[in-house]
């Protein structure tokens, strides 16, 4: 099977490139291989690779700022996954859809893969449209996957934990906010999950975190702890303490009820996944 893995540059799409690149033949691309908001480019990219099946990492991942880009976070987060899907429709390969736990409102206790999409930001509802793009080949009999993941760490120039290090190391004390909870969530043992769903061609809706919840002020702390820093340093702050252009969920957790009927490992706990991601640092 031959892969094509888009946002190959991104934090996720290098971490799927090198763990499918064991199995399977994988084919990684980024911006810099043309804007797949074009349909010409996405045409020139199957007839070059011609895949089996497409991994979509690419995306608008600017939160705050598609809130005054709604047009290209729409561009990119839906028409471009709408022109990824014809192409898989036309030739048969599989699709698997990278989404979020930004689709939901984030006003329930956690989300199952059939709960309501509900976005409460623009980023979530271009990611929302695109899910819409990649159900509808559920009707052409393509194998289709839209896995939603949350809280992203690893490989890459910025994240969460490398912020908070980079804080710790510049200032005596911090503040994160304590009342938005998640599931924090390794790229690296995001992508082995991918790679088994792929394996298996699993079809649907599937959510793929780190097991267990905390808050962005409990992530902060276990980072100062994994970094050998004081998490007394961090004090908890309410959301409106640092009011930010895009409304976040409160709530995002994502309830898996479906990986273990396909037969793939449920992904470790997101404090193992720091452990050895700082380790990796
Ligand atoms: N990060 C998180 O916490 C998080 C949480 C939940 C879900 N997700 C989802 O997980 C997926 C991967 O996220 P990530 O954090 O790995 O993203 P990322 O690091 O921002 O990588 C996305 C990649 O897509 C590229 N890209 C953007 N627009 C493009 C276009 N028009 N044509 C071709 N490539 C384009 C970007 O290039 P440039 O950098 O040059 O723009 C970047 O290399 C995304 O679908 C995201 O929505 C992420």
């Amino acid at each position: 099977m031959k892969l094509l893995v888009t946002g190959a540059a991104g934090m996720l799409g290098r971490a799927v490139v090198e763990c499918c690149s064991q199995e399977q033949t994988t084919v990684g691309v980024d911006l810099a291989d043309g804007d797949l908001t074009d349909p010409a480019v996405v045409d020139q990219l199957w007839r070059r690779h011609a895949p089996d099946w497409l991994v979509h990492c690419a995306a608008y991942t600017d939160v705050d700022g598609a809130e005054s880009a709604p047009e290209l976070a729409l561009a990119v987060n839906a028409e471009a996954t709408a022109h990824l899907a014809a192409a898989c429709r036309r030739t048969g390969a599989g699709m698997t859809y990278i989404s979020t736990d930004y689709v939901f409102t984030g006003d329930a206790d956690g989300y199952t893969e059939d709960a309501s999409r509900d976005p409460v930001n623009l980023y979530g509802q271009s990611k929302a449209r695109g899910e819409e793009a990649v159900e509808a080949l559920a009707e052409q009999t393509v194998p289709w996957q839209i896995v939603r993941t949350s809280w992203l760490f690893g490989a890459g120039p910025t994240n969460f934990v490398k912020t908070i290090r980079r804080l710790l190391s510049e200032r005596e004390r911090l503040q994160v906010v304590a009342d938005q909870r998640g599931c924090p969530t390794y790229a690296a043992d995001l992508a082995q999950l991918l790679c088994c769903l792929i394996r298996r061609r699993a079809t649907g809706k599937f959510h793929g975190t780190n097991r267990g919840v905390c808050s962005w002020f409990e992530f902060a702390q276990a980072i100062a702890v994994a970094s050998g820093a004081d998490p007394g340093r961090i004090d908890p702050c309410v959301t409106e303490a640092y009011p930010t252009p895009a409304r976040r969920p409160v709530c995002s957790v994502l309830r898996d009820t479906r990986l273990a009927a396909t037969g793939c490992q449920p992904l470790p706990s997101w404090q193992d996944g720091l452990r050895r991601y700082v380790a990796e640092l």
